[in-house]
């Protein structure tokens, strides 16, 4: 098994703001993040597969590309994370959960589509602050 990664990135506002709190209970928790702010955000997903004779390739990597763009990055790109994002509607959109929807979405295409395992979803909001999801 040999895991392969492609990096895509977006910019993106958002706040992290819980509508059943206070403003001054959401900014509390939250500090300055309870403010509307953006990001330039990067995203890599990883995926694991056996090499294939033909190709050389786990999976060719202009796939993965525009599986991400097509199914991720084009939706959130310039948006408003809090309320443009039909796949993050009714969340809170904190980076952890921003990444497990995005694994929700990219799992089952990359698998059923394309056969190859979804392995890691690395989501960087800023230099200092990232996450990485492995689907548990
Ligand atoms: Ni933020």
């Amino acid at each position: 098994m040999i895991q392969v990664t492609r990096r895509e990135t977006f910019n993106a506002a958002h706040r992290l703001y819980n509508p059943k709190w206070s403003k001054e209970k959401n900014f509390e928790i939250f500090g300055p993040c309870s403010r509307v702010h953006g990001h330039n955000w990067e995203l890599f997903v990883s995926v694991e597969g056996e090499v294939e004779e033909d190709t050389g390739f786990v999976i060719d990597l202009k796939i993965l590309r525009d599986v991400m763009r097509e199914h991720i990055v084009d939706k959130v790109d310039h948006t408003y994370l809090n309320e443009d994002v039909d796949f993050l509607a009714g969340q809170l959109p904190s980076t952890e959960n921003f990444a497990i929807a995005i694994w929700k979405i990219l799992h089952p295409i990359l698998k059923n589509n394309h056969g190859v395992e979804l392995c890691k979803i690395k989501l960087t909001e800023t230099d200092n602050h990232f996450l990485e999801y492995y689907g548990k």
